[in-house]
């Protein structure tokens, strides 16, 4: 077998934060035309080594070498202009302005003898690039009118308009519906057949088993080992990942369910296709949520929790009517509602962990009238870390400098601090790494034992049959039925989740 040449080489790299040393002499190869895993738990050093690579960040030691030259990218716009490109895990994008701007920014098309953009050739480039992936996009919305799929797949196809050579692809299919997935993953396999080289990083374990040709592993900043895919299963990945053997995937199941205590009467939605939907949910139950992407699964929660609009329907807790107009009034009424899209709408960037955990809970820590104690606010965020094992060097620090997994940890502290008794949770466990999943489940176990409602939505149906309950099947909006999750199977959701397609 003639062996593929090497693209990409980054060899001892070494990177420090103040507090944290993200990155020990690490190492990784590419070869062409291969599909390269990058896998590690959540601040493992993984988009930390990535950055380096694009100068983001400036690596303290090591060498980077791209088809045998050593490189030294001053930004990413100089690492594109050398055929390197990310898709990065936290979207950049221009909202306000259209899909091919984006596309363009920075290069774009003139017109014949003229210094001015030619709207047309831009136009006709992005049809040119979108027509070759299969990507079905007018180039003409405004990115924030799109879903973040989309905007996802536009992020791509301007790498691929690029012609880079070496793709970096950071959790790319975190916001993907399953169909998505699919695309991407044709388009990850043209690009290999091209000769690209590409990098993949992604929780998701059953993805990167499908798509990877070899897989590195690291561990708190450390390389740990290189494997080919084909020789190497789950369980071993996992025990690299994490260090030691991962026994239980769910923790036991020894919540209560008790007497009524949620329900939702016809409710129906102003601006999307909900319609209808009525359920009760019990004290101490995880309720789940389950339904293909578009069943109206976030809208229903969102409509809940009072911040979609309503057209008809009726919410009562304990027998009581509640009206949840908006967010504040459904967080008083007892509800909280963690959202799907939460790092692009629940983070306070520049400020520390404290302050971002503690934002929707300020009336516990009042001293007096005006003044916010300290201490109380001290002992709650570190509850947060302590539960949720958030990985941080302290409380003060910015949570734009954790890592992706790290930072919702936060913002699901942010919600629990507010001591909910009705909990909405939109895909808790996106973005979190295998062995951080199982503690998130043993939280929510942990609230149902203490006589909570949870509700679960989530794309990955293990899960929901792993830890709920009873799982409600939406279907175009509409709510298709409802099973036991300890007597129900994948088959017959999937049947009930395709009843109004
Ligand atoms: N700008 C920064 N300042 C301080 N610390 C940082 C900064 N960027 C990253 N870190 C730290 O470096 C470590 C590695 O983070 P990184 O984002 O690379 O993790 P990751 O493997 O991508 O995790 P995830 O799976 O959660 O995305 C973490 O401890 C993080 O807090
Ligand atoms: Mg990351």
């Amino acid at each position: 077998m003639s062996e593929k040449n090497v693209l990409l080489k980054m060899e001892h790299i070494s990177k420090s934060f103040p507090g944290v040393k993200a990155l020990d002499d690490v190492q990784l190869e590419l070869k062409a035309g291969t599909v390269h895993a990058l896998m590690g738990e959540n601040g493992a050093g993984k988009s930390t080594l990535m950055k380096c690579l694009f100068g983001i960040y400036h690596k303290d030691e090591g060498k980077i070498f791209l088809d045998g030259k050593e490189v030294n990218f001053k930004d990413s716009k100089d690492a594109l202009e050398h055929g390197v490109a990310m898709v990065h895990q936290e979207l950049n994008q221009a909202l306000k302005r259209n899909v091919m701007d984006n596309m363009w920014l920075g290069r774009f098309p003139m017109m014949d003898k003229l210094p001015v953009v030619s709207e047309k050739k831009m136009y006709e480039q992005t049809m040119e690039v979108f027509k070759d992936l299969g990507i079905n996009v007018n180039p003409k919305t405004i990115m924030s009118e799109m879903p973040v799929s989309q905007r996802q797949m536009v992020e791509i196809a301007k790498a691929v308009s690029y012609n880079a050579k070496v793709i970096v692809f950071d959790e790319p299919t975190s916001s993907l519906t399953e169909v998505e997935v699919e695309h991407l993953f044709k388009i990850i396999n043209d690009l290999r057949n091209r000769g690209c080289g590409i990098i993949y990083i992604s929780h998701k374990m059953d993805e990167i088993l499908r798509i990877s040709d070899e897989v590195t592993i690291m561990r708190d900043g450390k390389y740990i080992a290189t494997k080919d895919s084909k020789n190497v299963t789950m369980n071993e990945i996992i025990k690299l990942m994490v260090g030691r053997e991962i026994t239980n995937v769910y923790p036991p199941k020894d919540n209560v369910v008790g007497d009524k205590y949620l329900e939702v009467k016809n409710l129906s939605a102003e601006y999307s296709k909900l319609e209808d939907v009525s359920f009760t949910g019990y004290r101490g139950e995880v309720l789940g949520v389950a339904g293909l992407d578009g069943a109206g699964r976030t809208e229903l929660l969102e409509n809940i929790f009072g911040i979609a609009t309503r057209r008809s329907g009726e919410i009562y807790v304990d027998g009581k009517r509640v009206l949840n107009r908006n967010s504040r009034e459904s967080i008083k009424n007892g509800f909280a509602m963690l959202t799907e899209e939460r790092r692009a709408t629940g983070i306070f960037g520049v400020r520390d962990i404290q302050a971002n955990s503690t934002v929707s809970s300020l009336e516990r820590y009042l001293k007096g009238k005006f003044m916010l104690d300290d201490k109380k606010m001290s002992e709650a965020t570190q509850w947060g870390i302590d539960t949720l094992k958030t990985k941080t060097p302290n409380q003060k620090t910015q949570i734009k400098n954790l890592s992706g997994g790290n930072q919702q940890k936060v913002i699901i502290t942010r919600w629990l601090l507010t001591n909910p008794s009705i909990l909405l949770l939109d895909e808790p466990t996106r973005g979190i790494d295998v062995g951080a999943k199982y503690e998130i489940y043993e939280l929510i176990l942990k609230l149902a034992k203490e006589g909570k409602l949870v509700i679960v939505v989530s794309s990955e149906m293990p899960e929901l049959l792993g830890i709920c309950d009873r799982i409600l099947v939406m279907s175009g909006g509409k709510l298709a039925g409802e099973v036991d999750a300890r007597k129900t199977s994948q088959e017959e959701i999937m049947t009930l989740a395709a009843k109004y397609v």
